[in-house]
């Protein structure tokens, strides 16, 4: 497989990140990039990987990385699963759509937010590839039965329970931004904020031709139809879940179900005798309680006190393919990774092709996320066992 990267401009996340702030309105923009209160935890969850370094072993020839791996029985061309992202719709046209595409072209899996502008079924649709539904509590009980009987007659293959948002994450470029005043549509809160909206026409041309989008269509509140966008901190702060809401959860889903949002060994605990299938270390990418240690670092914890009954997943900080080893060395199964995508623009799908140079080219930043390269460097050879590869790194802080 070629390693060339096309595009001079796009190497690595960080220039999409970049491009992401030129293209879209501070607002967006904003709503992706930002964590909660001092962003302590967001930046944390990248330092914890900054901080591990590799032991490499050289002289060791490296044929060929085979980056595939099962996630809940299910066969994944890397240990890469795309996390669940409210309102791409905002990003760009369509956007769950797209990027359940791009995850399936490439192999991997695509995670549904139930905040999301697109239909499930859409979304079902247009990947060819695994898709799993992360279920939110908005909307209340009935709500969310009708979205789970929705995802499974949809083909969703996994429920990822998120259980890190008993209240709404205090994001304080949110409120600088005016997300509030936008989103009531009163013309006399709004005003003092529109100009961002204004100063990048062509989004707001794009978001305006895909529908200018306010409602969440997987929510279908009983009686009223789709939740609006104003109403979503409400609904959030109404809904948390609950151990003991597994337990209706489960009666209504008899697939897998992946608990996200885990931060300790004890609640790793609870998750598995709740019933789950695999849990998620994750501090909701530092968009919840800030000043929560990093993912990274909390993940020998967890895998000690469940790592043998559960398939431990992570998600926080995932920047880079050495990243995911990073992880993978640390003993996740695979990890999810947020942000690295939603600053990117989806290939136009007539261009994708599941990992061609073509596909490379399009996407390059799948490319950049790729782990073999670091994988060829670190382990040397494919006939490592497991163990020994956990050994080789070493950990600074
Ligand atoms: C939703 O899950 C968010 O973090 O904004």
């Amino acid at each position: 497989m070629s390693r060339s990267v096309q595009s001079p401009r796009v190497i690595n996340i960080e220039d999409l990140r970049r491009a992401a702030k030129r293209r879209l309105p501070r607002v967006v923009f904003d709503y992706i990039d930002g964590g909660a209160e001092g962003e302590l935890t967001l930046r944390a969850n990248c330092r914890a990987f900054e901080a591990v370094t590799f032991r490499p072993r050289c002289a060791v020839a490296t044929p060929a990385c085979d980056l595939r791996t099962t996630v809940l029985g299910i066969p994944l061309s890397m240990p890469l699963i795309l996390a669940p992202v409210g309102s791409s719709r905002l990003m760009y046209p369509r956007g769950e759509e797209a990027a359940a595409r791009a995850a399936g072209a490439a192999g991997i899996a695509y995670a549904l937010s139930t905040l999301s502008g697109c239909r499930l079924e859409d979304v079902a649709a247009a990947s060819k590839g695994v898709v799993w539904y992360q279920l939110y509590l908005v909307g209340g009980r009935d709500c969310a039965l009708s979205a789970i009987e929705r995802a499974r007659a949809a083909g969703f293959s996994a429920l990822v329970v998120t259980i890190d948002t008993p209240v709404a994450g205090l994001r304080e470029r949110d409120m600088r931004n005016g997300v509030k005043e936008l989103l009531s549509r009163k013309l006399v809160g709004m005003l003092p904020f529109v100009n961002q909206l204004l100063t990048k026409p062509r989004w707001l041309m794009s978001f305006l031709v895909d529908g200018g989008l306010m409602k969440f269509p997987n929510v279908a509140i009983p009686g009223q139809g789709p939740m609006l966008y104003a109403d979503v901190t409400t609904a959030l702060e109404q809904s948390m879940v609950s151990w003991d809401d597994l337990g209706w959860i489960r009666e209504a889903w008899s697939g897998p179900i992946v608990i996200k949002g885990v931060h300790t060994g004890d609640d790793a605990c609870r998750a598995v005798d709740a019933g789950a299938d695999a849990l998620v270390v994750s501090n909701h990418g530092g968009r919840q309680l800030d000043g929560v240690a990093p993912t990274l670092r909390m993940l020998p914890e967890v895998l000690a006190s469940v790592g043998d009954r559960i398939e431990v997943l992570l998600d926080g900080g995932i920047r880079r393919g050495s990243d995911i080893v990073k992880a993978l060395c640390f003993g996740a199964r695979a990890v999810l990774a947020g942000r690295a995508y939603a600053y990117g623009q989806p290939p136009h799908p007539d261009t994708q092709s599941g990992g061609n140079d073509k596909c490379h080219h399009a996407h390059p930043h799948a490319y950049a996320m790729r782990p073999d390269h670091h994988l060829g460097m670190i382990y040397q050879s494919q006939n490592v066992p497991e163990r020994k590869k956990c050994e080789n790194y070493t950990r600074d802080a």
